[in-house]
This record gives C-alpha cells, structure tokens and sequence, in this order.
C-alpha cells in the first residue's frame, strides 16, 4: 500500500497542489477488475434476472456500484456532477424500492460499463482533499466488494455456472476437529478499536461485555451431522423448531437444505450449476437461521451469541483475526473465492483461534443467535442507511465465507441478514446449552 506523503499545510476543503498516490487505488482496480470478471460471462438477457426478493438485476447492480462510488468520492468529496445524469433515479438503493428495479429504464451493457469506467477514473484521479477522501474510497471500496459477493450469491440461487475465476484445490486437513473450546467466565471486550483503519459504524465502539462460561463448538457443522438430522425427520417435528421458524418452515414447504437433493447414491448438494454427492467433512452451507436453530435444538445445543462469537475469534488477546494480527491469506483462511467452493471444517486448523475454535475467519458466514443492534453509543456515520435500517429487523452474522473479500473481513466485522435467508453462503457453529 502507499502511503500518503506529509500533509502539513493541508486544511479541510482545501485542494492540495501536489497530487497524492491513492491509499487504496491498487484495491480499487483490484475490486473493479473481481466485479466485471463477475458478469463477463454471462450473456445480456442472464444481467437481467427473474424478480427475486433476495436478488437484484445484475445490470442494475452494476450500475448502483459506480452510482454509489460516484457519489462518496466525487460527488460529495468534490461537488462534480453525476457521470450519467439522472443516475439517482435509476441507482439510489434507498430511494429505487427492490421491485422497481425491474421496470426502471436502465442503460445498456455497453453504457453501464463506460459508465463504470468513467467513474474508476475519476475516482482515482480525485485529488485528496481531507481525510473523509481516505474514508470514502475504503467505503466504495467495501461496497463493491459486498456487491461482488451478492453477485456470486445471485449466480448461485439462478444456477448459472461458477464465474470464470482461476481457484485453487483448497489444503487438506491433517486431522479431524471434534469438540467445544471452553472459554471462561469474565468480562471481554468487543467492538472496533480507536485506530483501527477502517471502522463501519456498526462496530463503534470497542466495549465491554460480562459473559458467564460457555463452550462453543471448535469447528462448523457439517454436512454429515446436518444429513443425520434431515434423516431423522427433523424438518417434520415441529418441536424443534422456533414458533417463528416452523411457520417459515411450511410457508417454503423446506424438507431439507436449499441446494440438496436426494439422489439414488445418496444426498447431492448443487453448486451453482452443479450437483456433486454431499462431502461428510464439508460445513453445511446455505442454511437459514431457523433450520440452524432447529438443528440446534436436535443436538442438545444452541447458536452462540454474537458477543460470545467474536470472544471465540478474538480470544483475550484482542486480536484482529484468529490466528493474530496478520491479514487473512491462502494458508490462513478460504477467502476471496481463492477455492472457489467451501473447504472441510479441518482445513486451516493452524490458524485457529488461543481459544482453539478453527475457520471463525472464512469458508462459512456463520449464523448467531443475536438480532442485529447497535453498540453502545451508536451514532450513524456519513453513510447512514448502511445499519440503522435493519438494527432490530435483521439478524448479526459473522466471519466471513468463501466468497468475502479477505481485504474486509476480520474478528469485529458484523453482517446481518434476515433469519429466512437460504442464499447467502452461510453456515453455523454451535455452544453447549
Ligand atoms: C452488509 C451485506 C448486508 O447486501 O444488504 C450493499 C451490504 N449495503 N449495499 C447488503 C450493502 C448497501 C449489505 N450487507
Ligand atoms: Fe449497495
């Protein structure tokens, strides 16, 4: 990364004379070159999807992603019009409900990607004016990787096939990980910390929390203890689940995973599109919240709380990721889609946290049993629809999947879903009750 050189002399709004490198230009041509190798494949008619409620066109979202970019780093920063006039009535996610944005009239393939492109080089030649300038390209810089990642989700729930991305076999596992890390009773801290470099709101501030003992499991669940259950009927005893989940559980008619299906040499699990026998080893992937919480319940077990998540991650050396402070690489996590796929839940066992507990950093998001709400102190940041929509709607996941940027996640990072989602790449550890 470069730095910037001294600012002395630089006051708010003032336009400095010197041109600056960008702090994160490699990261956004990186980001920009994922998003467009992400669709390059897909023919214009496959851009423009089936209205899904958990999808968006993909034409529209490529747009959203320079409107949004546009919109933090030149438009806001510097005052410049828009480089497609009338994009917030085309772009704007808070303004353009999800429905609309399939009867809006959307420029062409070819206009949308000039458009992106225009956009890319205007943000990285946009001269630094203050620190919001650094804020901002990391915030662009997140969304289009978020973005990147609904649009593997989005490929997946339409069966289209893996992108054209170059992956990797993932590291086998020497051993087989069993069991629960057993954490102590105290009073922990969690939450973003005062110089970390880039913080969303939603993880201000570092805080304390008072947590009693509890274990939770040191590896996923995997596709194995998920079969067993499936196997014995737990879809259909309504004892299991949540009021919330079994009237979930039979608006959908769910009899098993999403993406299972039973076949004459056993259960087969589709990816993208794809079916391959269900491998034992693997975490059960792409499961919502009430089937990980029915599960649960069939196991004698519960979902972790959010706190006591990031506690098994973080461990009581505060640290960044699992394995230190360190950013996530090929040996350390299944980030970035590096292995195209979820690996074993023994893969990267090195790489746990002291506490023990392996992968808390990619591979599978991973459910908890918290609604998502802010910390203490809250205050919404310039971008505020980001969080304050969905506190108390939504549900806290945490970790990161195979799928996630590895430039963004880590121990503090919060996303959130609602419960009923079975298209995210998500899967669940559990605690002893
Ligand atoms: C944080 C992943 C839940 O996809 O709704 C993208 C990210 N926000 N554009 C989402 C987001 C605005 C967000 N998640
Ligand atoms: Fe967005």
């Amino acid at each position: 990364m470069t730095a910037f050189p001294a600012r002395e002399g630089t006051r708010a709004g003032e336009r400095m004379a010197i041109r600056v490198p960008l702090f994160r230009a490699d990261e956004l041509k990186d980001a920009r070159e994922r998003t467009l190798a992400l669709v390059a494949d897909l023919r214009d008619e496959e851009l423009l999807v089936p209205l899904l409620p958990t999808i968006n066109p993909l034409l529209w979202e490529l747009g959203h992603v320079a409107f949004f970019a546009e919109h933090w780093t030149l438009r806001t920063m510097l005052g410049r019009p828009s480089l497609l006039p009338g994009s917030e009535r085309l772009y704007d996610s808070a303004k353009i409900a999800h429905d609309d944005r399939w009867s809006l009239p959307l420029p062409s393939r070819a206009e949308t990607l000039a458009y992106l492109e225009r956009q890319l080089d205007a943000t990285l030649g946009a001269p630094y004016v203050d620190e919001r300038s650094e804020y901002f390209q990391a915030l662009v810089l997140f969304h289009e990787d978020m973005h990147g990642e609904a649009t593997l989700y989005t490929r997946q729930t339409l069966r289209y096939a893996a992108p054209a991305l170059p992956t990797a076999t993932a590291p086998a596992a020497a051993t087989e990980i069993e069991g629960d890390a057993a954490i102590p009773a105290g009073s922990y801290r969690i939450g973003a910390r005062h110089g970390d470099a880039f913080v969303f709101d939603n993880e201000k501030w570092e805080h304390e929390v008072e947590l009693d003992a509890f274990r939770i499991a040191k590896r996923c669940v995997t596709c194995a203890e998920f079969r067993a259950f499936v196997d014995d009927g737990g879809y259909r005893r309504e004892s299991l689940w949540s009021a919330e989940g079994w009237r979930w559980r039979l608006d959908a008619g769910a009899e098993h995973p999403l993406h299972w299906r039973r076949a004459d040499e056993g259960w087969e699990r589709r990816h993208f599109q794809r079916y391959f026998p269900l491998r034992d080893r693997e975490p059960v992937v792409q499961v919502n919240a009430y089937e990980a919480e029915a599960f649960a319940r069939w196991a004698g077990r519960r979902l972790p709380t959010e706190a006591q998540w990031e506690v098994a991650a973080t461990g009581v050396e505060r640290r960044r990721y699992p394995w230190g402070e360190h950013a996530a690489d090929r040996t350390r996590a299944n980030l970035d889609g590096w292995y195209g796929d979820v690996a074993s839940v023994d893969a990267f066992a090195e790489a746990a946290s002291s506490w023990g507990c392996v992968q808390m950093i990619g591979n599978v998001w991973e459910w908890t049993a918290s609604p998502f709400l802010p910390y203490p102190g809250f205050s919404p940041d310039a971008y505020a629809e980001y969080s304050q929509p969905w506190f108390g709607v939504q549900r806290s996941l945490r970790g990161g999947a195979w799928s996630t940027r590895a430039r963004m996640i880590s121990n503090r990072w919060r996303n959130f879903y609602l419960p009923h989602r079975r298209d995210i790449f998500t899967g669940f550890r559990t605690c002893a009750l």
